[in-house]
């Protein structure tokens, strides 16, 4: 055994015990325990982190991909060795998931930077998963290969194709209104999520996957293949083999993946799928962690350049597995043709262009349209400005009414997510479907964590009368699976004294999402006057201590990506 360990496999990132012999030969004797033998322990190291939870339905499949990416990985001679990281559901993280991602993302690198291996493959799906392991192997820069779980396979009910979770909101909605009754919102409860994976329709989850394919981070069709598939595992298995080859050859790394190019791929593919507002906060982020930037102009820009091609909920009628079965990402990408620079590298060294090369002719798909014939022939998301959002504000006009893109209306202000509501459905909240709903206090410190609450309910008694949309704005986010016509990420957020403090109820509010406007028609003078009447923020009882206290001093606002400020690539 050489006293100057060389800086691989086993080898890599010895303990430190002032004796790098010794720490090797520790090392060694104590993973010994584990049953491996000296061959084994020889070879580079792939490692596996280990997103399942018994918390985490979407990610149920999640040791049936590790045992298949392991196998994949000694197949080509490499050594798989899992490890856990955290897992976040959405349905299960209190406040809100996105309180959680930079947690689960400085576990990951952390875990990346502190274990010896190679390369990583690092698996997520539900909605923070992917961003916090892509944030992660980012930072770490070391070989990665990502691994998405997939999405669920669409259940049914009385003939009609359910999915979570745009339909899990559309039938709560008929639900409120009285449409259907206890027993039938109970049926519909046991059908929406028919298998596990993650949501099947358009929503974070499907975005990432989509965007992870775009950035040349996971295999191709790897975003769309349901969960449940043997396909699925075959990918898995698949993977593997790219880890082990990427260990052995030490690269590509994700410096050499996540360029200007791909992280502007990324932003078309995010126009063209009709993906979730959250897709940009999150690309954000990621793009933070490296020496380049998501610019929201030119975000704007590709808003008016690319058009929506994928037909699926919630701006379009199908779901993952029929964008799968029409091609998947390849054959978008394929369509998008030179709005992409398919020069773009992926992890096994090959082009965009050859992932396009091969993608899939399938004659009489409609999931995913030609440029000649797009759902809608501009892109997803455009990005507002005005004396209400100085920073930024983000609306998904293809999931709004067309109508209601150029409004103007009286401000109905709700103070929190729980003034909301506790008023929401009362009787005689003064309220018409005119009126433009305002929520704030629920951005990145406000709420804390800014929850999905920017889909504010219509009021019971406007529901009942037949409203289905109405302009609702927020400093909040908004699940990818959700409609309607939302302004999102108002920047900065009213609980650090952005212009959303100051709206009234009774105020008039401008949307002009033509001229990508939005405004508060109070003269600047009032504006003043109600600003320099704001109390200063203080430490909130709940940031008093430990992560709470770190996320509440750090967090960065929407258009930074919500990470941690030190978590940048640079640093604070
Ligand atoms: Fe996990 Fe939708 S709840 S992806």
């Amino acid at each position: 055994m050489s006293k100057e360990p060389k800086k691989a496999g086993l080898k890599k990132g010895l303990t430190s015990y002032g004796d790098p012999g010794f720490s090797l030969f520790l090392r060694k004797a104590f993973i010994k325990a584990m049953g491996y033998s000296d061959d084994a322990l020889t070879r580079p190291i792939v490692g596996i982190t280990n997103t399942y939870s018994d918390y985490n339905p979407c990610h149920g499949n999640v040791p049936q991909l590790i045992e298949a990416a392991k196998r994949g990985v000694m197949l080509a001679g490499a050594m798989p060795m899992v490890f856990p990281t955290i897992s976040i559901a959405e349905s299960f993280s209190f406040p809100t998931s996105m309180y959680l991602r930079n947690l689960m993302a400085m576990d990951t690198e952390e875990m990346i930077r502190a274990q010896p291996m190679d390369s990583v493959i690092v698996i997520g799906g539900c909605d923070k998963t992917l961003p916090a392991q892509i944030m992660a192997a980012v930072s770490a820069d070391l070989p990665t290969v990502v691994i998405p779980v997939g999405p669920m396979v669409v259940g049914h009910h009385k003939g009609e194709v359910l999915g979570a979770c745009t339909d899990c909101r559309r039938m709560w909605g008929k639900y409120r209104a009285g449409e259907i009754d206890d027993a039938e919102i109970e049926a519909v409860n046991g059908r929406l999520a028919p298998s596990v994976g993650t949501c099947m329709v358009m929503g974070t989850a499907s975005t990432m996957a989509c965007i992870t394919e775009t950035l040349g981070l996971s295999l191709p069709m790897s975003a769309t293949i349901p969960a449940p598939h043997s396909e699925r595992v075959r990918c898995a298995e698949a993977s593997g083999k790219v880890a082990a080859e990427m260990a052995i050859t030490g690269g590509p790394r994700p410096s050499e993946l996540v360029t200007p190019a791909a992280l502007k791929n990324a932003q078309v593919v995010l126009q063209a799928i009709g993906g979730s507002t959250n897709g940009l906060i999150h690309l954000t982020a990621i793009a933070n962690r490296t020496p380049h930037k998501v610019d929201l102009a030119a975000f704007d820009q590709l808003s008016r350049d690319v058009p929506v091609l994928i037909d699926l909920k919630p701006s379009g009628a199908h779901y993952m597995e029929h964008f799968h079965h029409a091609g998947g990402v390849p054959k978008l990408m394929k369509q998008l043709g030179d709005l992409l620079d398919l020069n773009a590298k992926t992890i096994e060294g090959k082009t965009l262009r050859d992932v396009v090369a091969g993608a899939e002719e399938v004659p009489g798909q409609d999931a995913i349209r030609s440029r000649n014939d797009p759902i809608t022939p501009e892109g997803a998301m455009a990005v507002l400005h005005g004396n209400l959002a100085p920073r930024g504000a983000i609306i998904n006009h293809s999931a709004a009414t067309p109508k209601l893109l150029q409004h103007t209306g009286r401000a109905i202000v709700f103070e929190s997510v729980e003034d909301m509501t506790l008023r929401i459905d009362d009787p005689k909240l003064d309220v018409n479907a005119d009126d433009v709903l305002v929520l704030r206090n629920a951005g990145p410190k406000g709420a804390p964590g800014m929850p999905e609450a920017g889909y504010l309910p219509i009021p019971q008694k406007l529901l009942r009368s037949g409203v289905k949309d109405m302009v609702r704005i927020s400093d909040a986010r908004m699940s990818g699976t959700a409609f309607g016509t939302i302004v999102l990420h108002i920047t900065p957020e009213s609980a650090v004294g952005g212009p959303l403090a100051l709206v009234k109820t009774g105020d008039t509010i401008k949307l002009d999402v033509k001229n990508r406007k939005i405004d508060l028609m109070v003269d600047a003078a009032e504006l003043k006057k109600r600003q320099a009447a704001l109390a200063e923020r203080t430490t909130p009882e709940w940031a008093k201590r430990g992560y709470a206290h770190l996320f509440n001093e750090t967090i960065t606002q929407a258009d930074e990506g919500c990470d941690f400020d030190f978590m940048r690539r640079d640093g604070k």
